[in-house]
């Protein structure tokens, strides 16, 4: 099975990418399942019901998310709509080691042709929210997961900390995958119980601003220290992601491949 992982897809311009180079890349990859941060989609904060839908339509099958999930209020009432169903709106998740009772999920289990797979999304603790253990998390989780086939989207600022998780979960998971800070790094590899291991996918989205907002205002706040109102940048898009190749049977990783298209 081959899988896509998009980086955090970053406001209109990181829409607009994975528009266009989408298509070609299932069809020349022969990628399986693809999977995308989406937390970043409206215009850099934030997802909207209307824009995972449109994430959909691309034939993106999991959106997953992080620290920005909540910015657009009425993710939450999608993610209430979602209840007991298996429709778009479950495909969506939260870290799922956020405080309990929160709406939405962390965790999706599906089947893409006859292969079952599972997603699941954690949000790291150092420099981050409070949020609960992503390591305990995770093994909570993975005992209520039937699938070989396990993506975990890592959403954390600290490379120690994403670089832990990969060692927690070798041999345990197929991937884990880091994502939130839209820098990608070049570490990607198998690791020896056979889970692939990437720090930061990298956003898909403007790299001529910082980490995807204007340059001047963020310089400008780093200069004054006065709030600013962030607008996303616009120039020198990318798109950010990595591909994964497993074995459906065990599912250990056989190869994990990072892309950057511009
Ligand atoms: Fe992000
Ligand atoms: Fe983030």
């Amino acid at each position: 099975m081959r899988i896509l992982f998009i980086g955090d897809i970053f406001g209109r311009p990181g829409r607009t990418i994975v528009k266009e180079r989408l298509p070609e890349l299932v069809r020349d990859r022969a990628i399986d399942l693809v999977i995308a941060n989406g937390e970043n989609s409206a215009a850099g904060f934030g997802i909207t019901p209307a824009l995972a839908d449109e994430l959909f339509e691309l034939n993106i099958d999991v959106i997953t998310t992080g620290n920005h999930v909540w910015d657009k209020r009425e993710i939450i009432d999608f993610f209430q709509m979602a209840d007991g169903s298996r429709g778009p709106a479950r495909r969506v998740l939260r870290p799922a080691n956020y405080p309990k009772d929160l709406p939405g999920w962390g965790m999706y289990q599906g089947q893409k042709g006859k292969i079952p797979y599972a997603v699941l999304n954690l949000q790291g603790r150092v420099f981050m929210a409070s949020n609960d253990d992503p390591f305990r998390t995770a093994d909570r989780l993975l005992k209520e997961i039937d699938s070989k086939v396990i993506l975990v989207d890592f959403h954390a600022e600290a490379t120690s900390e994403k670089i832990s998780l990969g060692w927690y979960l070798d041999g345990r998971v197929t991937a884990v995958i880091g994502t939130h800070t839209h820098v990608p790094t070049a570490d990607e590899r198998v690791l020896p119980q056979g889970t692939a291991y990437i720090t930061d996918v990298g956003m898909t989205g403007p790299y001529d601003g910082v980490i995807g907002v204007k340059k001047e205002l963020v310089v400008d706040r780093f200069l004054n220290g006065m709030p600013v109102r962030f607008e996303p940048a616009t120039g020198d898009v990318r798109f950010c992601a990595v591909i994964v190749e497993c074995d459906e049977k065990t599912g250990h990783a056989r190869s994990i491949e990072r892309i950057m298209m511009g």
